[in-house]
């Protein structure tokens, strides 16, 4: 299907986007590929930017993926606007949309998993159990159905996208994967499509959590120790909004283990849950000239 007035390519079923994806058919066009559970937001539309950049055909997904959802958790409140999705993704000069239901997705369910290593065990990964055997589960059948050279990810999941680098790197899939800064609004919040279910006062709120990693980073590159670190922003998110904190994290980039004087690069992650919504957000920072500095998001 093409929408009308745009020259984007509608695709719900992994039959038609094989074959329109198919190697032969392609030639040496190269596939950039931007997988996202839609409701589209400027951080979705900076992964596209890049991926134009760097390629001549550009794919996305729309997938509310079930299997990286707990029990309890929001699968069935995930925002969700189709239309506005393929006119955001038009614009942004999307050339495919993969738009299937969970029925294509999931006909059935032979019950193999893919279970990732020790970077699942720890801060996301430490309360939702599961959520990236789902996560892999998806991206995997993803890479296989679009084959692209290229997949972005944003750094906002920096722990998905950690995960997702071993595992490319480790079972040699065929994709590179490229990293994007993370966007913000200019409050410091960061995008995130369940941005629109916070309440007006905690959205008022939830620029402390940005703000809070902002004094860790800093109190980092004055010499504290990481534990200090975690405590003191875990302090300043909770006494500046009526978020409670599931974790603030600093641990050593990527692979997740503790800070060490050899990490090269270090993330201070946290994830704070407000009424219905659980947000979370961190910051990279890199070893430059023998000191740390805060990798550039993107405004
Ligand atoms: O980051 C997301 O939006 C999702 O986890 C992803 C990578 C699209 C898999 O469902």
């Amino acid at each position: 299907m093409v929408i009308e007035s745009t020259s984007i390519e509608v695709i719900e079923t992994i039959e038609e986007l094989q074959q329109r994806l198919n190697r032969n058919e392609r030639k040496n066009a190269t596939v950039g590929f931007v997988p996202t559970m839609g409701f589209l937001h400027e951080g979705h539309l900076s992964l596209v930017k890049h991926a134009k950049e760097q390629n001549d055909i550009v794919v996305m997904s729309i997938f509310v993926n079930p299997a990286q959802f707990g029990p309890g958790e929001d699968f069935e409140s995930y925002p969700r606007d189709r239309e506005r999705d393929l006119r955001l993704a038009s614009s942004a000069g999307v050339d495919i949309v993969f738009i299937p239901s969970v029925e294509e997705m999931y006909p059935s369910d032979g019950g193999i998993r893919i279970l990732p290593g020790v970077q699942a065990n720890m801060l996301c990964g430490a309360s939702r159990p599961g959520h990236f055997d789902g996560v892999l589960k998806v991206v995997l059948k993803l890479f296989n159905i679009v084959d692209p050279d290229r997949s972005y990810f944003g750094l906002k999941d920096a722990q998905q996208l950690a995960i997702i680098e071993t595992f490319v790197r480790d079972f040699n899939l065929r994709t590179a994967i490229v990293r994007v800064p993370i966007v913000r609004e200019e409050d410091g919040l960061a995008k995130s499509s369940r941005n629109v279910n916070l309440t007006a006062a905690e959205r008022s709120e939830a620029p402390a959590i940005y703000r809070a990693l902002q004094i860790g980073s800093d109190l980092f590159a004055s010499g504290f120790d990481p534990e200090t670190i975690e405590q003191r922003v875990g302090e300043s998110i909770v006494s500046n909004s009526s978020g409670t904190i599931d974790y603030v994290k600093m641990l050593s980039y990527p692979d997740l283990g503790p800070v060490t004087q050899h990490s090269s690069e270090v993330i201070l992650a946290c994830a704070v849950k407000f009424s219905t919504t659980r947000l979370i957000d961190n910051i990279i920072m890199s070893t430059k000239d023998g000191t740390y500095v805060q990798n550039d998001d993107e405004q």
